[in-house]
């Protein structure tokens, strides 16, 4: 047994960046607002959130500082939201602008603000937040970092204070702003707005976690609440790549690559969309208003890590997770020699494509090219999306354009795990309700995908149905290499049983006293799984044998066997089998022989499939 638990790698990597970093003393405190003056220069945290929910902290991640300037993106994705893209970008810019935060400019021709992350720019976003009155629009914000934060949050008084006593400049602008239109109420009060949100406090821990909501979507990965629509988050990351670092903005994207924001009292945000969320608090900021460490640590973290965002993952390549033919791997309903010829010969004209991850266009992508370079004899598809994730709409739509043009060209498809992408679902539907589409076949498990495939093939290729023909008894596998007294003496023991679909043939716990010749129909061979669920080990076909382990030991029946559909077996009781075999010793000789060479066939292929890596 391990005597401690088993050290985490980032969690190690993560503390000793921190030790790497806590030598820099270079920076000032920021004090032209005095209460962040009393800031101590030594505090120091780095924390990281991943878009599933898991937290990484390094040194004082939960020490409360004011929000400032990163309170700006999360106010601007809420102007987004209430009133529109259009409507913010016409009193908002959206260029860097090179300069500091606090520049008092407005563009030249339309009187906007250049962007949303420069204070000018900032005041406007506040005051496009809905509500009654300020007081709602207040506490509008407050809900709105309870959700990014997945907490609840409160104003630092002393630090509001603090700014609205010595924020002259902010004063000017948004008065600026008032006089060019761009606020279209009183100017006091829509900077108050602004002040307040500033000055709520948070931690580097809750700067990660907000940081991981825009990683993921717009979702908190902690709560599992949405704090802000989809559809807002890529204008939100945006502002935040071009201008979130003012004028280090350039560098910042050369140099460390991802979007982030700063803040005056020592904050860092950044987000690695798809991937996590980081939250660094060093007070000490460098001639441009940005944390020493905290930028040190993002550099650091972006290097060590390969994490620019114009590095990006070839997600391509990883969606199709395999391309097999039914060569390679079968399903688990057992067939007679001839349905087995019958599959080795045309199993290549039945491929499964198993995708896995987020579904995007560049990965459907490759799986349309693929799927178009199958040869024409190729009928039968399935798509495995047991898998995946979630499907984008452009991948949604190219894999409905798949099945559509697939169909016309007379392929059958069949899709696994549909059930899981809902909406996907509901389109195939549609097209299959407009004519688009002949039909839907859909299965919750490959095995039932694979033997779907199985089943055409063989009614393709000229195989009686299963439930169509009797086997004459003679003809049973069982009995091959029989002459002709042993077969009389099997024919006068066996007694004929029919089962209807559904019906039990044996239970588990039965006595196990006799053996069943499968001549017509299909049989499931099923367990008890731990909640008392039914699941299928294996399935049986004309010609197959079960029960026979009761010929070498009289036990009790390990599993159910029950009817697909109507079913005929011969069964025989192995007690007068073995009194049988008295008269005649080569009888039960050449039973065993035969149960013996369908064991080892099953042993082989099972071998031959583990061997090759079931795909
Ligand atoms: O407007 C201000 O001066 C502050 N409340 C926020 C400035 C800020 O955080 C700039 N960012 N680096």
């Amino acid at each position: 047994m391990p005597s401690a638990r088993q050290p985490n790698p980032v969690e190690r990597y993560l503390a000793d960046l921190l030790e790497r970093c806590r030598p820099l003393e270079e920076g000032e405190v920021a004090t032209y607002i005095p209460e962040l003056g009393k800031a101590d220069p030594s505090w120091f945290g780095i924390c990281v959130t991943t878009i599933d929910g898991h937290v990484y902290e390094a040194g004082e991640t939960r020490r409360p500082f004011t929000l400032q300037s990163i309170s700006k993106p999360f106010v601007y994705g809420l102007a987004l939201e209430d009133r529109g893209k259009a409507a913010v970008l016409a009193r908002i810019g959206v260029e860097p602008t090179g300069e500091a935060f606090n520049e008092i400019s407005l563009e030249p021709g339309t009187g906007r603000p250049r962007n949303p992350m420069i204070n000018a720019g900032a005041i406007a976003a506040a005051s496009l937040v809905a509500g009654h009155s300020l007081e709602d629009r207040w506490n509008r914000m407050l809900a709105l970092f309870a959700l990014y934060t997945g907490r609840p949050v409160e104003l630092n008084d002393s630090v509001y204070r603090s700014e609205r006593e010595t924020g002259h400049r902010n004063r000017a602008i948004s008065h600026m702003l008032r006089n060019a239109g761009i606020l279209t109420r009183d100017a006091e009060p829509e900077l108050d707005l602004y002040f307040r949100q500033c000055s709520i406090d948070v931690t580097a821990r809750d700067l990660s976690i907000m940081a991981a909501t825009l990683a993921g979507g717009g979702v908190n990965p902690v709560t599992r609440e949405r704090a802000l629509g989809a559809g807002n988050v890529d204008e939100v990351l945006s502002v935040m790549t071009s201008c979130g670092m003012y004028d280090y903005a350039g560098e910042w994207l050369y140099q460390v690559g991802f979007p982030a924001k700063s803040g005056v009292s020592g904050g860092i945000l950044a987000v690695l969309p798809g991937q996590f969320g980081i939250g660094v608090f060093s007070p000490p900021l460098d001639a441009r208003g940005n944390s020493v460490r905290g930028v040190a640590v993002c550099r650091a973290l972006s290097n060590e890590l390969g994490l620019h965002s114009l590095n990006a993952p070839r997600i391509a390549l990883s969606a199709l997770r395999a391309r097999f033919d039914l060569r390679a791997r079968s399903s688990r309903r057992g067939r007679s020699e001839c349905e087995r010829e019958l599959l080795a010969e045309h199993g290549h004209e039945a491929v499964i494509y198993r995708l896995q991850g987020d579904l995007s266009f560049a990965g459907m992508e490759l799986v349309a090219r693929k799927l178009g370079s199958e040869p024409a004899e190729t009928l039968l598809c399935v798509f495995d999306l047991a898998s995946v994730r979630e499907i984008d709409a452009p991948a949604a739509h190219i894999l409905r354009e798949l099945l559509i043009g697939g169909a016309g060209v007379g392929r059958e498809f069949a899709l696994v795990g549909l059930a899981r992408h809902p909406q996907l679902e509901r389109s195939l539907g549609e097209a299959v309700a407009n004519g688009s589409l002949p039909r839907l076949v859909q299965y919750a498990e490959l095995d039932a995908g694979l033997e779907w495939c199985e089943n055409r093939l063989l009614s393709a290729h000229g195989a009686a149905s299963a439930d169509a023909l009797e086997l004459p008894l003679a003809e049973h596998e069982l009995l091959g290499g029989l002459d002709v007294e042993q077969l009389r003496c099997v024919a006068q023991l066996a007694e004929r049983r029919e089962f209807a679909p559904r019906q039990f043939v044996v239970r588990e716990g039965d006595a196990a006293n006799e053996l069943f010749l499968l001549v017509r129909g299909g049989l499931s061979v099923l367990a008890s799984g731990q909640s008392g669920e039914l699941r299928r080990l294996a399935t049986l076909s004309p010609g197959m044998t079960f029960g026979e382990t009761a010929l070498v030991e009289r036990g009790a029946r390990s599993a159910f066997v029950r009817a697909d559909s109507a079913a005929v077996c011969w069964v025989l009781p192995c007690a007068a089998l073995e009194s049988a075999s008295r008269a005649q010793p080569g009888l039960m000789i050449a039973l065993l022989g035969n149960v013996l060479r369908s064991s080892l066939q099953i042993v082989s292929r099972l071998s031959r499939e583990l061997a090759a890596g079931a795909p």
